[in-house]
């Protein structure tokens, strides 16, 4: 920039001094060609207010005012009525250097100003296009929280149509519970029925309480008690099925802290998961082993391992979106809230799947110092 106005300042400069000389030494007696060189000086002094303005103008024209008069006053005699010509041209070139640089100084001024209010509306855009972008995005949790209070309508709905029969179910329960004792076998299941229902209801409960989910309940829980109880709820449709269940149990009794209701809707969630994932014949296997990460500390780890389906790449990374679901009749909620219970734990939830071959959810979940 700065080169540039030099280089232009050279021009100007060479201009002016060319012509004097121009002047200075041609004889007088060609005054034709003095009248040219008169108005050659016109030149530089319209480039000088297109290049620099009001004050590049005139200055230039001073300049050349300078340069020009001694020729009239030295060499032409500088007689005013004589030379009145010479004069007024004096008079036109600094008239033309100001009138030339204020216009061309105001246009310049105007470019700014046009490219100034360019650069504003283009920051407007800028800052609409971001506005726009958030309401879009705004838009979309709102659609979403749409369908989250729409389904939580429907649970209260659907909760409302539940609590009634699970009720009758528990009382009938109950009145089996009296005709089979602690010592007969049945009486297991019917616990397992009751403790079901009540589970349940709970659910229920806790769908409707959506806003404020109930704190968790943390004891002592044996994992391996815990997986039997869900093995023993699910082994009737497995068997229907026909498909292999294994619980593997661990070398040694497992304890960690839990709130084993919730823990044990997780655990559903995944055989379940496994289960409608199985085709016939096949297998949902699951095992138990103890992660020593330090002396004082270990990590519980529970595989669950079926040899269904598999889970395609693309899925992978969508199966933990609530509402993800593959299954016609699916809410797609299961694994999230699974893994909600898991992290809620302290512990970490992996899926790994093999297309056509099977998957594998891992569940690791911290143990207490003292198991
Ligand atoms: N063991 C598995 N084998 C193959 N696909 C699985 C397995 N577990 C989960 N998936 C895939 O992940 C999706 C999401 O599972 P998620 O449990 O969250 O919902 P869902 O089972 O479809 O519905 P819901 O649990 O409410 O019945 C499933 O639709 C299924 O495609
Ligand atoms: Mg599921």
């Amino acid at each position: 920039m700065k080169k540039a106005s030099q280089s232009r300042q050279f021009i100007l400069i060479s201009f002016v001094v060319g012509i004097s000389l121009l002047h200075y030494l041609t004889p007088l007696n060609l005054p034709y060609l003095h009248d040219i060189f008169q108005r050659l000086y016109y030149l530089p002094i319209i480039l000088a207010a297109l290049w620099f303005g009001f004050r590049g103008g005139l200055l230039c024209s001073i300049i050349v005012s300078i340069a020009y008069a001694p020729h009239i006053l030295f060499q032409w005699g500088g007689h005013l009525t004589m030379e009145m010509e010479k004069y007024l041209e004096i008079l036109l070139y600094n008239i033309v250097g100001g009138m030339t640089g204020l216009l061309s100084q105001r246009e310049r001024e105007r470019t700014e100003e046009l490219r100034r209010t360019a650069l504003g509306l283009e920051e407007s855009y800028q800052k609409l296009r971001h506005q726009s972008e958030r309401i879009i995005a705004i838009e979309e949790q709102l659609r979403r929280a749409e369908k989250l209070s729409t389904l939580g309508e429907m649970a209260a709905v659907l909760a409302h149509e539940i609590r009634n029969p699970l009720g009758s179910i528990r009382g009938t329960a109950e009145i089996l519970k009296d005709d089979y004792g602690p010592g007969d076998p049945k009486h297991e299941f019917i616990e397992i029925q009751i403790r079901e229902t009540e589970r349940l209801n709970r659910v229920v409960e806790d769908f409707l309480h959506m806003a404020r989910p109930q704190p968790a309940d943390m004891r002592p829980c044996p994992v391996q008690d815990e997986l039997e109880t869900i093995v023993n709820l699910v082994s009737n449709d497995a068997g229907e099925r026909q498909i292999r269940l294994v619980l593997e149990p661990p070398s040694l009794p497992v304890l960690i802290r839990a709130d084993g209701e919730k823990l044990r809707q997780a655990f559903l969630n995944i055989i379940i998961n496994a289960l409608q994932a199985t085709p016939q014949g096949g297998s949902v296997t699951i095992s138990t082993t103890v992660l020593r990460t330090d002396a004082a500390t270990g990590v519980c780890e529970i595989r669950f391992r079926d040899t269904g389906v598999g889970i395609d790449g693309e899925a992978l990374e969508r199966i933990f979106e609530p509402f993800f679901t593959t299954k016609p009749d699916g809410t797609g909620l299961g694994l999230a809230i699974t893994r909600k219970i898991i992290e809620s734990h302290g512990g970490t939830l992996m899926v790994e799947s093999e297309p056509g071959h099977g998957t594998t959810v891992t569940v690791r979940l911290p143990m207490p110092e003292e198991a």
